[in-house]
């Protein structure tokens, strides 16, 4: 990563730590205006949004904002008409930050799993984690592989981050917020 860009990543997640249902997604549960209200500002403060596929075709660009596409479906790096479309097994990072994001800023990254997987390396800058208290999806996709047994927040720790202390985003609906940072 070049100096000047912060990846972060923003996500909301039940008590077993899934982002979507087992048929792939978003449910009720997870879904909060409290919670949107904060990930649709840090999206707009950011260079630039990096998305999956799924992602990127069930919520198109409406804002227009700067998006990069995750697919196998091409060989490298292609600029099209919806945004940026990336493979990242023909293109390394740095690369593509070179040309999609040349004058730096906050990457904001919000999944869904295989790509919140991707940023462990080359790591996150912050975390952005919002749990829905008492939600479980069952059978639904975790915000990372790898979570059998462990919680996102072994995983953001073994990667180096801290939190800061949980916070209500919405207490009445049990929306709690915690920030992983890396250490400067
Ligand atoms: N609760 C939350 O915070 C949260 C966050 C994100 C998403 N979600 C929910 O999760 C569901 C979608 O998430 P998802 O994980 O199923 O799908 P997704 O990440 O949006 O899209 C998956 C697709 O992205 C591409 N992709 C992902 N990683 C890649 C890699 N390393 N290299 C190349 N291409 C890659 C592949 O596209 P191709 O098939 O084209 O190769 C893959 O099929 C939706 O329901 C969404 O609302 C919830």
């Amino acid at each position: 990563m070049m100096p000047n860009h912060s990846i972060d990543g923003y996500a909301i997640v039940s008590d077993n730590h899934c982002i979507a249902d087992a048929d792939g997604n978003m449910p009720e549960c997870l879904k909060n205006d409290a919670d949107w209200a904060y990930f649709q500002a840090a999206l707009d403060a950011a260079t630039l949004t990096v998305v999956g596929r799924k992602g990127h075709e069930a919520n198109p660009n409406h804002k227009n904002r700067r998006r990069l596409i995750l697919s196998r479906s091409l060989a490298a790096l292609e600029q099209r008409p919806d945004g940026w479309w990336w493979n990242p097994a023909g293109q390394d990072w740095a690369n593509v930050l070179q040309q999609v994001a040349p004058e730096g800023g906050a990457i904001a990254v919000p999944g869904g799993r295989d790509v919140f997987d991707l940023f462990l390396q080359p790591g996150y800058t912050s975390f952005h984690l919002a749990r829905a208290e008492g939600a479980q999806v069952p059978g639904g996709t975790k915000l990372f592989s790898g979570l059998e047994d462990k919680t996102p927040e072994d995983l953001l720790a073994g990667h180096g981050l801290q939190p800061d202390p949980t916070r209500w985003l919405d207490q009445e609906n049990r929306i709690s917020m915690t920030i992983w940072r890396r250490p400067v």
